[in-house]
């Protein structure tokens, strides 16, 4: 009998299952695509059985049955928890590891549960290698369920430097898909920005492939230790296959997207989050499928100015802790709106190692949430990026005039420097659009000098 089953051997499935194998456990691995479980075989032995039925699956499994679903999210994923629940007994806990939209988590997790089976929605992150070495894991659903698969998860996933787990239980319902829902769209923040900076580098700073690729690998061993800064090293020193060239320079510039970032985005407003990095983040990419490619790239004569890699390494160190801050910040909505009992530095641990977003900062955004006395709203609230704050802002608003006034654009660089002059400062103007809302339509406001809600008069001139 086998400790745990696995559905779904393309990529990620396959290479889960390899992992979980390596710690030890026995695994029975199924596709209902046959090369892929031929694909298996090779690796066959006591502790990996490559099974071609979901009976053979089900009848090999330890009861109570504990299966991990890795296949491609939406419909599939309704389909195979159907054919489950005729075969599966209550108690039997089935784990949906894709990247599966959170509201249709909620949704499994209550149906499942009608039957007695337990769902957990977790969020895989880490690509190829990460499922094979190790992955960032977050698993939602019920904590008592989670208990029983917790030894097999945690000896899978990767480890932080101190050797922790990254993997911790997220919450109820479809919590643990929120969470990497919220991951993606840092992602897609944090990926946007480093487009920038690039954009910057060759356009202002007339830095070619080699000198950037070396400033993201110098930066990477400095201030900006990011998983995402030290593929873009790599990406700009990789050789074409095809040409003479770096390949950089011959992939097309449009952006594609599967589309997890833009939900981030659609819940975000539904919870009023002012998420602007990953809204700009999730336009750019729209904005790269529009542009019409007709006009003239911009070009700058201007002088480089002094200081320029490493202000723009400050300017992207703190736009990076504004992408997380937002994130944060939404997780924090949502556990509000939503009645999860999120915990913000276990989410921080989470993505110390293994995912796409990880970097040295996690770990200070974790210390942070611990050292915490009062619910943190912002990450700037708390000293330790307060101080961040302070050093780095004056290189970001030089970075981004410098875009401007280059004709580059630098849509997150912007919206992290906007997000960090508006989060601190009690004089917005928004007194002016509830005076507006008043007169045309009598839409009241509140007072900044008492209590109450009030409308005015307002003298309509003839
Ligand atoms: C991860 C990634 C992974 C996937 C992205 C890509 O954490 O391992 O986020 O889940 O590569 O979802 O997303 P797009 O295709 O939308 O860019």
């Amino acid at each position: 009998m086998q400790q745990f089953g696995v559905i779904g051997l393309s990529v990620m499935g396959k290479n889960l299952a390899l992992n979980i194998k390596s710690h030890g456990f026995s695994v029975a691995a199924f596709s209902i695509d046959k090369p892929e479980v031929d694909a298996m075989q090779k690796y066959a032995d006591d502790s990996l059985l490559p099974v071609y039925t979901w009976e053979d699956l089900v009848k090999n499994l330890e009861k109570p049955r504990k299966i991990l679903v890795m296949i491609q999210a939406g419909k599939p994923v309704d389909l195979t928890l159907d054919k489950l629940s005729t075969l599966l007994e209550p108690g039997d806990i089935v784990i949906d590891g894709g990247n599966s939209n959170y509201h249709d988590t909620n949704r499994r997790v209550k149906a499942m549960k009608e039957k007695g089976i337990d769902f957990i929605g977790m969020g895989v992150s880490g690509g190829e290698t990460g499922a094979l070495n190790g992955p960032a894991l977050m698993p939602g659903g019920d904590e008592a369920a989670y208990k029983r698969v917790q030894p097999i998860v945690e000896a899978i996933a990767a480890k932080t430097d101190d050797g922790r787990p990254c993997v911790s239980y997220i919450g109820p319902e479809g919590s643990g898909h929120y969470v990497k829902m919220v991951h993606n769209g840092i992602e897609y923040a944090i990926m946007q920005v480093l487009a920038e900076v690039y954009d910057l580098m060759r356009t202002v700073g007339h830095m070619d492939n080699k000198a950037m690729s070396q400033t993201f690998a110098d930066w990477y061993h400095d201030k900006v230790d990011a998983y995402l800064v030290e593929i873009s090293a790599k990406v700009l020193a990789q050789k074409d296959d095809l040409t003479d060239d770096d390949v950089i320079d011959h992939i097309l510039n449009v952006a594609s997207y599967k589309g997890t970032g833009n939900w981030m985005l659609e819940d975000g407003i539904v919870l009023g989050a002012p998420i602007s990095m990953i809204a700009e983040a999730v336009i750019g990419r729209f904005m790269s499928k529009q542009t019409l490619r007709l006009g003239q790239a911009p070009v700058s004569d201007e002088k480089v100015p002094d200081n320029f890699v490493s202000n723009l390494q400050d300017a992207l160190n703190l736009a990076q802790a504004v992408a997380y801050a937002q994130g944060f910040g939404q997780l924090h909505l949502a556990a509000e709106a939503y009645d999860w009992d999120l915990r913000y530095s276990a989410i921080a641990q989470n993505w110390e190692a293994g995912c796409i977003i990880r970097s040295g900062m996690l770990k200070q955004i974790e210390k942070a949430f611990d050292n915490a006395k009062a619910p943190v709203k912002t990450l700037f609230q708390t000293p330790e990026f307060a101080k961040q704050l302070k050093d780095e802002l004056p290189a970001l608003r030089k970075m981004v005039a410098l875009g401007a006034q280059a004709g580059v654009p630098v849509p997150t660089l912007s919206a992290a420097l906007t997000y960090l002059d508006s989060i601190f400062n009690p004089r917005l103007p928004q007194n002016l659009i509830q005076g507006q809302r008043d007169y045309f339509g009598a839409h009241t406001y509140l007072r900044n000098d008492r209590e109450g809600v009030y409308h005015t008069e307002w003298y309509e001139e003839k």
